[in-house]
């Protein structure tokens, strides 16, 4: 494919986000007209951040999947738009050609299609990274029903509590899944989520582990069977076709849960025109896509950005990726290089938790793999700390690579913030410049623009957008309000990202990390108070509070501070056990790193914890723990800081 609005040089980004500034309707029109639309839209776009209400090409009709597949056939159909990697180096790679896809694609939805599912429906898809996932996603897009990925690592309370918020009736999943070492048995989950529940109608399962695992009849069927049934309907004298249903622009293509400062996560949701049109642009930009060129994204398809680049940005743009069902140090720390020599990856995107985790194992496992074919490296997810940064560029892309730090968020839909890979500069641990369409601005707390710069020389604030870009979210499913208050209503008229920033006089973004109590952890994001709530589940426990602590490989680590009244004999077993309650609530993706049982947190006259102080603690920072004069009980503090962990 070749993409006319693929920016070539820094001059031709200046001139082009000056163009998106002063006619952003004219400048998104024209670069939407690029896609496959069964009817253009009637006006481009339509907002303001109040309620919020943001609606992108208007009255505009299509099928995504018809522009991440059909409309390559022609062209690319024998090209893979896959190469899927297992985790056991040693198994068979399975290459997916788009003609394949297509095929793939159009048996699922019939496959939903004759187990009763229609546009609009809500199906949780809980699976490994096998391509299946790929054609579960694609196969409700074709029939507009709305996908909701739970990652793996999340635990049946969490699922049972997806499915409800969503209100699906449908689940795809897979017996179990391979991660490194380990089988993770998600159907036994899934069971485990579904007892009691009589809203789904249907389990759709696909064999990958050959795990043992309960079918109930009337509920539960195999992958396999329905599979090829579809394919005895969708083809006929060779020719494969399932027609694409006709979406809005506006419908919602999925549901993704994030975690939020407050209550339990929220389903932001992203829809069909905008989130195709972003993902394509960010992807074919910021990473300088060539046609041909071979994209690895290192991330899971239950997170953000294994839908916006695994699935939606290189598909639509004819790309071939490489899929990897595994993990980076399993079986051992030079998997990843191993993949790149392999499959002559040109294109690696990654996180910095993965670099720093594979920095500590050293030079070995880089040792005789070939890594020349590499163009381009990206971090995405959390700050890439300088020396991570470095190690990226030296040891990784030899120093012939441009690295790419993009930002953005799952609510964004796809990179607002990065250089554009050997377009415009990189600079170790800065996202630099926004995308075309993007307008950042850094506020004080009462949400003045920050126009004085610190003794450093730049302006510090809390990052906001202030102009809508065709990706943003655009509600949190089941609960407008909730959007409205968690993005819309901290600073009038502006999306508030959650983030703290730098800027420098030439426009240049450095982002710090969250400013609200969102951690993230190894580049997933957790809430304290859902850690919290999940902490008070435990019998014994009277009350915590959970911060985050500089951790050098997870870039943050959760600490936990708990009063706990049950059993004192054992603190060790006590912290192994109220681990297992949060495992059992969230997911093991949400264990405290360190415990420290006490017998009281400091709170301010009025019951409120002062978290300052406990972060402060768990940060190592015992000294100059600031005003501590408005607690209740002073001495707390020192108690705390004497059995800092
Ligand atoms: C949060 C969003 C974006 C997909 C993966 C995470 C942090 C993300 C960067 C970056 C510094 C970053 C922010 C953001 N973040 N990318 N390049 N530099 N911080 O998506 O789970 O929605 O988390 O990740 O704090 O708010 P997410």
């Amino acid at each position: 494919m070749n993409f006319p609005y693929q920016i070539k040089s820094l001059e031709e980004y200046h001139s082009v986000y000056k163009k998106s500034e002063e006619d952003p309707e004219g400048f998104w029109g024209e670069i939407a007209s690029n896609f496959h639309w069964k009817k253009k839209w009637e006006k481009v776009l339509d907002w303001n951040f109040i309620e919020p209400h943001v609606r992108w090409f208007l009255g505009g009709k299509l099928n995504i999947t018809e522009n991440c597949i059909d409309r390559h056939l022609q062209e690319l159909g024998e090209k893979p738009a896959f190469i899927w990697e297992p985790n056991h180096p040693e198994d068979r790679v399975r290459i997916v050609t788009y003609n394949r896809l297509h095929k793939r694609v159009c048996q699922v939805a019939q496959m939903l299609k004759n187990n009763g599912m229609k546009k609009g429906d809500r199906v949780c898809i809980y699976m490994g990274m096998v391509p299946e996932l790929v054609y579960a996603v694609l196969g409700c897009a074709r029939i507009g029903a709305v996908h909701s990925v739970i990652f793996g690592g999340f635990s049946a309370q969490s699922i049972a509590d997806r499915l409800y918020d969503a209100q699906a009736e449908y689940i795809i999943t897979c017996d179990g899944a391979y991660r490194g070492g380990k089988d993770i048995p998600l159907k036994g989950v899934i069971d485990d989520a579904l007892i009691g529940n009589r809203t789904i109608k249907r389990v759709i399962v696909y064999t990958r582990t050959r795990t043992p695992v309960s079918m109930l009849k009337g509920r539960d069927v195999w992958w396999e069977d329905e599979m090829d049934f579809a394919e005895t309907q969708v083809e006929k004298d060779g020719v494969v076709s399932f027609p694409a249903e006709e979406t809005d622009a506006e419908d919602p293509l999925f549901i993704l849960y994030t975690s939020g400062s407050t209550g339990k996560p929220k389903g932001v949701v992203h829809t069909c025109g905008g989130y195709m049109v972003w993902t394509n642009y960010t992807f074919v930009n910021a990473f300088q896509y060539k046609t041909g060129q071979i994209h690895f994204c290192t991330a899971d398809i239950g997170w953000i950005t294994g839908h916006s680049y695994i699935v939606y940005g290189p598909l639509s743009a004819g790309a071939t990726s490489v899929m990897f069902e595994g993990v980076p140090t399993w079986p051992d720390a030079g998997r990843f290089w191993e993949i790149v020599d392999k499959h002559k990856v040109n294109i690696l995107y990654t996180a910095p938790t993965a670099i720093r985790s594979l920095m500590g194992f050293g030079l070995d496992p880089l040792n005789g793999k070939d890594l020349s074919s590499l163009q381009v490296l990206g971090t995405v997810g959390e700050p890439i700390n300088e020396e991570a940064w470095h190690w990226y560029d030296e040891h990784v892309g030899k120093r012939r690579c441009p690295i790419i730090d993009t930002w953005w968020q799952t609510e964004t839909g796809g990179i607002l913030i990065s250089n554009l890979a050997g377009i415009t500069p990189a600079r170790p641990s800065w996202a630099t410049l926004p995308m075309p369409g993007v307008h950042p601005v850094l506020v004080d707390e009462n949400g003045k623009e920050v126009t004085e710069k610190d003794t450093h020389g730049l302006y510090k604030g809390n990052l906001c957008i202030k102009y809508p870009w065709p990706s943003i979210i655009r509600t949190t499913y089941g609960d407008h309000e909730r959007c409205r208050t968690n993005y819309f209503a901290t600073y009038p008229n502006l999306y508030f990202t959650g983030d703290g920033a730098l800027k420098d006089d030439e426009g240049n973004f450095r982002i710090t990390g969250r400013v609200d109590d969102v951690l993230n952890v190894s580049g997933h994001r957790i809430g304290t108070a859902e850690v919290e709530n999940a902490i008070n589940m435990h019998a014994g426990v009277v009350e915590s509070a959970v911060v985050g602590y500089p951790h050098e490989i997870k870039g943050q680590g959760i600490y936990a501070y708990i009063i706990y009244t049950g059993h004192q004999n054992d603190p060790d077993l006590n912290r192994k056990n109220i681990l297992q309650t949060v495992s059992r609530v969230i997911g093991p993706i949400a264990k405290p790193d360190k415990i420290q049982f006490v017998s009281g947190l400091p709170k301010t006259r009025s019951g409120k914890i002062m978290r300052r102080i406990l972060r402060k603690i768990a940060e190592g920072e015992t000294q100059n723990l600031g005003d501590t004069s408005t607690l209740l009980d002073p001495g707390i503090v020192e108690e705390i800081r004497k059995g800092r962990l």
